[in-house]
């Protein structure tokens, strides 16, 4: 039996999956059913929906929320809660859960490390150079050294603290900004207050973005911020897709402000056949994948928060709904 459990079986406490186009049941089912205590169901299969208690959630649909009356927590199967707290449906005051998980920031960092590598080496070139059989060293003549390379940060939480950490490893020195003042890691400097996002940006060689989406980060990574960046940057954008204005990153590509930029989020997503960013020769696209939460990890901490509501305290995953994370 789970160290988790929330109470003997005959005392069972009620949910349901909401997700409009991941099929939670599949890719947590299986980890949710070891948790005494709990049971989810599709919505087609719910017996009563005024005794679901709780909500396991990935973007839920508009009017997930309204067949539920007495729902007492929402908890989001990943570490960003944007597409929750902006449903129209989400009763106020309902409590918001999201994951926090070593694992998947590890995944995050290692991913984030990977592209930073890809854009300090390059290696664009290299692959171009290999479809047409050329061996060609210049870039040995060019490089530099990682020291001379800056990476920026914008987001210092799990993730963000993770990312600084397998950077700074590498040999990179680290910028990172965030809202508050704090400790940081060695080689890793911290910049907060109002303008930490473009101080930060203007001292990027390569700029990773990382940031919960709020009403505040919207649209950050835009034509301005390109401007202040140095000439040639790469954007590593691992947040969310309404933190970036599309035009304005095709503008800075084609005018050389940017660079390069990998980007696994965006403002629509599946991404449209048709968009520009699939076939720029300076964009690596992945499918919102940087990282993945484990199910462990999803079904212990809903069964942690179900536990927390039910005797009346605030679980430790809850997010702060008024600033958004
Ligand atoms: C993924 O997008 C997450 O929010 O964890």
């Amino acid at each position: 039996m789970s160290q988790t459990a929330l109470k003997p079986q005959e005392d069972v406490i009620e949910g349901v999956y909401l997700c409009t186009h991941l099929d939670l049941p599949d890719l947590f089912g299986d980890a949710v059913a070891d948790q005494p205590g709990l049971r989810l169901y599709r919505p087609k299969d719910v017996p009563d929906p005024t005794r679901i208690r709780f909500a396991l959630v990935w973007r839920p649909a508009p009017d997930a929320f309204d067949a539920y009356p007495k729902i007492e927590l929402v908890q989001v199967i990943a570490a960003g809660v944007d597409g929750v707290l902006r449903n129209p449906s989400l009763p106020e005051d309902v409590t918001v859960t999201r994951v926090h998980d070593d694992e998947q920031a590890a995944i995050m960092a290692g991913f984030a490390a990977w592209h930073v590598v890809w854009h300090h080496r390059h290696m664009g070139n290299y692959l171009k150079a290999q479809r047409e059989t050329v061996w060609d060293r210049t870039t040995i003549k060019t490089l530099r050294p990682p020291s001379q390379v800056r990476v920026g940060i914008l987001g210092y939480g799990l993730m963000g603290q993770a990312i600084a950490k397998a950077v700074t490893a590498l040999g990179f020195p680290v910028f990172v900004a965030t809202r508050s003042d704090g400790d940081s890691a060695p080689g890793v400097s911290r910049i907060s207050g109002a303008d930490s996002v473009q101080e930060v940006a203007a001292q990027s060689d390569i700029l990773i973005n990382i940031l919960p989406l709020t009403e505040a980060t919207h649209n950050i990574l835009n034509a301005d911020l390109f401007a202040q960046m140095p000439e040639g940057a790469a954007l590593i954008q691992l947040g969310r897709g309404q933190h970036l204005v599309e035009d304005d990153l095709l503008a800075a590509l084609d005018s050389g402000r940017i660079g390069a930029a990998s980007l696994d989020v965006f403002r629509e997503e599946p991404l449209p056949p048709d968009h520009p960013f699939w076939t720029h020769p300076n964009i690596i696209v992945t499918p919102h994948e940087a990282s993945v939460t484990s199910p462990k990890a999803v079904s212990d901490t809903l069964v942690q928060s179900v536990r927390a509501c039910i005797a009346g305290q605030r679980p430790a995953a809850a997010v702060d709904k008024s600033n958004g994370y």
